[in-house]
């Protein structure tokens, strides 16, 4: 398949593969057959899991402490992600505000039969909030 490389800020891999370069990554995964659903890829639930994980790398540095997921706020599967793909998750800080920290996750697979080719299967938005020890927000330390 042919993915647009004309995406600004991302740069070219090999022949029909993007990965962005302003991006961080976060998380990388091998999908195994229990995570399949009834039609054999996948489970999407199993792949909003990772990304919610990997959303909460860069939001951590910012919270130092104690945080939750508030929100998802897009989540987009663009493609099927099938057993034995090695899925890596890139991330950036989109929004810090008062308690809560936003970022942007896109995962890209490398298929089992075609490793170094890489296919954005999924992007998400994700608000995390920095939570006190009762369980309410707490506003973002100041950077140092
Ligand atoms: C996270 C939690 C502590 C926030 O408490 P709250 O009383 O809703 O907090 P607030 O309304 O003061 O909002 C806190 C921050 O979250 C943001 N927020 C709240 N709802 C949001 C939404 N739907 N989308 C985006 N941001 C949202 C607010 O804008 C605010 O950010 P800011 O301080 O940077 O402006 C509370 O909602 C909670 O405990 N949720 C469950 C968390 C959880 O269990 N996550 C795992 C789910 S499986």
């Amino acid at each position: 398949m042919s993915i647009d490389s004309s995406i600004p800020g991302e740069r070219e891999g090999p022949p029909g593969a993007v990965l962005p370069r302003d991006k961080e990554l976060v998380l990388k995964v091998i999908p195994m057959p229990a995570d399949c659903n009834a039609n054999g890829d996948i489970f999407g639930g199993w792949v909003m899991a990772q990304v919610d994980l990997a959303g909460s790398v860069i939001p951590a540095r910012y919270a130092k402490g104690r945080m939750a997921t508030v929100a998802v706020n897009q989540f987009i599967f663009k493609q099927p992600v099938r057993v034995g793909d090695i899925l890596s998750f890139y991330s950036e800080l989109t929004r810090i505000g008062h308690t809560s920290i936003t970022v942007k996750v896109e995962v890209y697979a490398e298929r089992f039969s075609s490793q170094g080719q890489y296919i954005k299967v999924t992007e998400a938005s994700v608000t995390y909030v920095a939570i006190d020890d009762a369980g309410h927000p707490r506003p973002v330390p100041p950077r140092e």
